[in-house]
Order: C-alpha cells, then structure tokens, then sequence
C-alpha cells in the first residue's frame, strides 16, 4: 500500500466526511463474488494490505461469527495480511492492540471497541501516524477520530423489543409487564443502547422493570444473573429480558433448574438480541418469544470502505446494517419502530439454516 499518498487521502477524507453528513442508511451486503474477483486482481498486483483488527474478546456465538466474517474477507487469499488481536474484554488490553498496530505501520485498523468511551487520545495518535481507523459494530462516543463505522443502531434494537412486547402482551391479554432485565457488558454501546430503548418504551406504558443487571454478554454471566434473580424476586416476574443470546441460554439453564416455566407455554416470556443461529432454534422450539437480531457480517461492508480509500474516495461515515426481528407465534405481524413499521418474521428451519 501506498502509505505517503493514503496518509495524505486520509487526512483530506477525514475532513471531507466531517461535512458528508451522519444520516445513517441501511445497507445491503456488497456482492460477493464481483467483489472477490476485483481483490484477486488487486492482489495480483502485488500490494498486501495490513490490516490491524482488535476484537473484543470471544464472549458469544455473535462474537465468533464477527472473527469468522473478518477473517473469511481479509484473508491472504483476498492480499490481505489481518493481523488478529483477541482482547478478551480487557479495555486496557484493547488500547494497547490499538498502539501496537501503531508502532507496527499497519495499512488500516480496524477496532470493535469493548467500552464507548477512553478512545480520543488513540485514535489521535493513529490519525497523526497517517492510519485510517474503521469502527465496527459498537460505537465510539467520545471521539469522531474514525473514517468510519459499520455497525447496528442498538437503541432501534430496544425500542423494537420493547413494542412487540407491548403488541404480544395486549394480545395475550396480560396486563402487567415485571421484566426483569439481563443486561451486556458494561459501558458498551450495545448494552447502553438496547437498555435506553426498551426503557423508553417501558417508561411509556408504565411496566415494572424489577432489576437491571449485567450478565456480560456470557452464558455463564446470564445463568449466574437469573439464578441469583430467582432467589430475590420468585414468583414475582413475568418477563427476562436478555441482551444477547448467549446470556439467555445461561438464563434457560437457570430458570429450568428452578422449575419456572418460559417461552411460548410457560409463565414467562423471554426475549433475547443477536438471533445467532442456536437462539432461532430456540425461537423455533417456543423457548424464546422473541429474537431482535444484529448482524455481525460487518467485514464486507468494511472492505468496500477500504477499496473506496484505496481508489481516493470518501467512504460512508456511517454504514447500518440490515436486521430483522424474529418470533415463534404468527400473531403479531409487525410493529411500529421510530414511525417506521417493521416486519415480525416467524422462524422456519430455512431461516435457522441460512443465519450466521
Ligand atoms: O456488540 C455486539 C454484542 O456483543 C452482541 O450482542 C453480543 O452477543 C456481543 O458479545
């Protein structure tokens, strides 16, 4: 890659997308094969990109389906060399990644920041070492030192969550909402947001949301969180809320062992985030009432902001990706988001067999 002249085009896109305007748009995935021809040519051209990537960690199926999506794109197949840091959540751990790429030179870097905040000081230092920064998946809030971010609007995902459940429970005839709320991992986007969207919603029809806790977005954090819900608010709730699937599976274990009854024929309505492929198979069995997806195939949508760079263009600042909203019963067929309606789609072994 030609460092000097893109040192000179960031600085000159950077600027440029600061006028560019932030609406976010939703976007369909960059064809596949045409894209992958396109890269072989550039690669036969002899130029290896470096790419820098410091993932979060592995606490989730989601999580291991965003490594596996980097990975597939930026690989020395496609002239790339990714070089891979797994931060296992430690935002420390994370910053230091971030300035290791810096010393190393690497083309770009990529970071799907664990926390929101912490990032101005970094992300100066890359954009004086010339490297473009792309953000994905959670956002950073603290500093617009990024050339741009793919991602999910996790508030959208909450405010979902919350008005299918209050479609489902007027259908259902239930009149009082106890949820009880397992939240991700602390000052991260997608925690902050998913929790402000369905407390919105919550806050407007006047439902009770007993507790709040993180489960950190683990199978081990969500069990341990529900187990310990259990002893305090027995017989009391009536809705789990979790923030991802992982921790929902951890809350089925915990809820199974105390005998309490969820999912489509129990006592209590679950709902969860991510709609991994495992979490749609418990929406197909009943388990799960409702699944409010986001899309962890970022890397494609990465590699056209790269290629638009590398061509001397001003790439998107903002790229949303396409989600939908998943359910076992047909008897909400959609709801209204952000004076927008949105589809509910009933999962089928087709839909499971062709998730991420
Ligand atoms: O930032 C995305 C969230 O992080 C996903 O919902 C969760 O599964 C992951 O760990």
């Amino acid at each position: 890659m030609k460092k000097k002249i893109l040192s000179l085009l960031l600085s000159m896109a950077m600027v440029s997308v600061l006028f560019a305007g932030c609406g976010g748009k939703e976007d369909t995935a960059p064809q596949g094969d045409a894209q992958q021809e396109e890269q072989t040519d550039d690669s036969a051209g002899g130029d290896t990109i470096t790419i820098g990537f410091a993932q979060v960690g592995h606490e989730s199926d989601w999580r291991t389906a965003s490594t596996k999506s980097c990975q597939d794109v930026f690989s020395a197949e496609n002239g790339y060399d990714l070089q891979f840091v797994d931060c296992d959540n430690d935002s420390a751990k994370q910053l230091e990644a971030v300035r290791n790429f810096v010393e190393q030179g690497v083309d770009y870097i990529i970071i799907d920041p664990i926390v929101s905040t912490g990032w101005n000081t970094v992300l100066t230092e890359c954009e004086d070492a010339g490297i473009p920064v792309i953000v994905i998946d959670r956002t950073i809030d603290d500093s617009d030192k990024y050339i741009s971010w793919v991602g999910s609007n996790f508030k959208t995902e909450g405010l979902a969550c919350g008005e299918w459940l209050k479609a489902y429970a007027a259908q259902k005839g239930i009149e009082e909402i106890n949820a009880l709320v397992i939240e991700g991992s602390t000052g991260a986007s997608a925690t902050l947001g998913r929790t402000e969207g369905f407390k919105e919603i919550a806050d407007r029809e006047g439902w009770n949301i007993l507790d709040s806790q993180s489960g950190d977005f683990t199978q081990d954090g969500g069990q341990e969180v529900m187990e310990s819900y259990i002893k305090s608010y027995e017989g009391q709730f009536n809705v789990v809320i979790c923030q991802n699937d992982n921790e929902a599976f951890g809350a089925m274990d915990a809820m199974k062992a105390a005998g309490v009854k969820y999912g489509v024929d129990g006592d209590v309505i679950l709902v969860s985030f991510d709609a991994c492929t495992a979490g749609l198979e418990y929406v197909m069995s009943g388990d799960i009432n409702a699944d409010f997806e986001c899309n962890p195939l970022a890397a494609p949508f990465v590699e056209e902001v790269i290629k638009t760079l590398e061509s001397g263009g001003t790439p998107e600042k903002e790229v949303y990706m396409e989600e939908h909203w998943f359910v076992n019963e047909d008897i909400i067929p959609s709801i209204e988001v952000n004076g927008e309606s949105q589809d509910m789609t009933v999962v089928t072994q087709d839909i499971v067999d062709a998730q991420y």
